[in-house]
């Protein structure tokens, strides 16, 4: 009989990476054999950072984990997770406004391909108010984002507004 392996996507924007995404990723690395880490193209948001700069984050956040990949996709997240044979759509919940959208989306992801099925975590506390739209609002209005991201997004974020 063969061993099944548990192979989750983690799909987002990332733009960019947080701490809140981060801690996902590693616990979601703990319940997974594989976690592939997918950043979405072509959201029709201006993004800050380009799709090669988000992987590069997410590659060098992520390096301390050995079953965690970084890749792209555009069109439906269901046939992407069926193109790299994965059973388990990871994603996360800070409070009960992620609620609704998630619901929906998961729904609808599992009407489309119910082999997949989409698990959630729930942000640690101290990460729940976090997310890349207000990390962007606070350092462009010249506040201290140093506890909200991992290193090498700070540096990031920092080189961005000094040459904007
Ligand atoms: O980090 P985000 O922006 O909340 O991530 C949203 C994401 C990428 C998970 C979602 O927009 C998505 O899955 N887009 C791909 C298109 C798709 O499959 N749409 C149908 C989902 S119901």
């Amino acid at each position: 009989m063969s061993e099944r392996r548990l192979i989750a996507v983690y799909p987002g924007s990332f733009d960019p990476l947080t701490n809140g995404h981060l801690d996902l990723i590693e616990r979601g690395s703990r319940l997974a054999d594989e976690l592939i880490v997918a950043v979405l193209k072509n959201t029709g948001k201006q993004p800050l950072f380009t799709v090669d700069e988000r992987l590069d984050m997410i590659r060098e956040a992520a390096s301390h984990l050995p079953n965690v990949s970084a890749g792209t996709f555009d069109g439906l997240l269901v046939d992407y997770a069926a193109k790299r044979q994965a059973n388990v759509i990871l994603r996360g919940i800070r409070a009960i406004s992620d609620y609704e959208i998630e619901l929906q989306m998961a729904l609808l992801n599992r009407r489309m391909r119910p082999q997949t099925e989409t698990i959630f975590l729930m942000a640690r506390e101290e990460f729940s108010f976090i997310s890349s739209r207000m990390i962007k609002e606070i350092i462009t209005l010249g506040g201290d984002v140093t506890h909200f991201v991992p290193a090498t997004v700070l540096r990031r974020l920092q080189a961005k507004l000094e040459h904007s």
